[in-house]
């Protein structure tokens, strides 16, 4: 074999078409003097590698690649592993957008889901192709939704404290704890980050009306994406306040109304008619904004996009924040109580154990 290898530039098999650089290579050596055992990080800084490195010497067989590198480590891969790396695969699954939807798929028992791992697993594979789950069976008494939640993942605690109470009452500094109808909506865009992930959970649901809403904002952006592009270009560009106040902080954050990421993919929504400050932007501009911004509104709220359903005592409601849009009808509190407690979760954490379970199971 001739010397001085840059890469391994593969012509069949799963790697077929690819070239796997010599310096890629060294840096996903895995033995123990490259790699601490106990928390897989490096044990040198891979900078510090010389960037001329060459590959000595390679042999590939159906699973592994063998490498011998000019600094004479030697190094062992499964081809399937690379492959899984270099395409990007994620345990992760991909979303599933919806415009009206069965609830029964994304029910889930919360005695069953305790005793079954499989069906955990199940559970937020469901939240991540649907942006929401409903978990049946919970006992309908205060803090009960710590014990779920924090099976999760660690809670993301705010000024509305760790858990809250979402009942109505005076002097509210939220108008999701007085007893209006709410749009639907993304709690908290003035946020740094705006949370990922928000639980309700029923203790109970006495009064008339409280209906919830929810629907599929990154089904109505595609929607959007395909019928008015002038509308969607200004939404997923013009960048908008969005603020909180009361009487101990005033929280900021600035964002788009549609978020794109750079693959032009949905990344968040920060549809809330209660906390939003258009810029004084050009005056046909700011018209443009102005409509493209009521048109969207209509298409979450319209029935075409937007599902219904109640809320009983017991019940419990995990949806992303950043996916789907909520909100709820109007109630009356002296027909009877309405009493939910909230929080919120983050994507990484909430990933992070979906993809530790699945890994486990593989
Ligand atoms: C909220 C909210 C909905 C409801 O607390 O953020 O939107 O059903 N609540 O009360
Ligand atoms: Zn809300």
């Amino acid at each position: 074999m001739s010397k001085n290898i840059k890469g391994i530039d593969f012509k069949e098999g799963l790697l077929k078409d690819y070239y796997l650089h010599a310096m890629w290579l060294r840096e996903r050596v895995t033995d123990a003097i490259n790699l601490d055992k106990n928390n897989l990080q490096r044990l040198y800084d891979p900078s510090l590698i010389d960037t001329n490195i060459f590959i000595v010497d390679y042999k590939i067989s159906d699973k592994n690649l063998y490498v011998k590198f000019s600094d004479k480590t030697e190094s062992y891969y499964n081809i399937s592993d690379l492959h899984k790396e270099i395409v990007g695969k994620d345990l992760i699954p991909e979303k599933k957008l919806w415009s009206n939807i069965d609830l029964h798929i994304l029910k889930f028992d919360s005695y069953v889901l305790k005793n079954d791992e499989n069906l955990f697993i199940k559970m937020l594979e469901k939240f991540y192709e649907y942006g929401f789950v409903i978990i049946n069976n919970l006992k309908s008494k205060e803090n009960e939704i710590l014990r779920f939640a924090e099976i999760i993942g660690p809670i993301r605690e705010t000024n509305y404290g760790k858990i809250f109470d979402v009942i109505s009452k005076r002097k509210a500094n939220n108008l999701a704890y007085t007893s209006l109808g709410l749009s639907v909506h993304a709690d908290n865009p003035y946020r740094k980050p705006v949370p990922g992930i928000q639980i309700l959970h029923c203790i109970a649901n006495e009064a008339k009306g409280g209906d919830s809403t929810l629907v599929d904002g990154y089904s109505v952006c595609e929607h959007l994406r395909k019928k008015n592009e002038l509308f969607f270009n200004i939404l997923t560009s013009t960048d908008i306040l969005f603020k909180f106040i009361d009487k101990d902080t005033i929280l900021e954050n600035k964002g788009k109304l549609i978020e794109l990421d750079s693959n032009e993919n949905f990344k968040q929504i920060r549809l809330n008619g209660r906390s939003d400050y258009v810029p004084l932007l050009e005056k046909d501009l700011l018209t443009k904004y102005y409509e493209a911004r009521k048109y969207f509104f209509e298409l979450c709220n319209s029935l075409d996009f937007q599902i219904k359903f109640r809320l009983e005592k017991g019940m419990l409601i995990m949806f992303d924040n950043h996916r789907l849009l909520h909100g709820r009808t109007k109630f009356y509190p002296n027909t009877g109580l309405r009493h939910l407690q909230g929080c919120y979760l983050e994507h990484d954490s909430t990933e992070g154990k979906l993809r530790r379970l699945k890994s486990i199971m593989n």
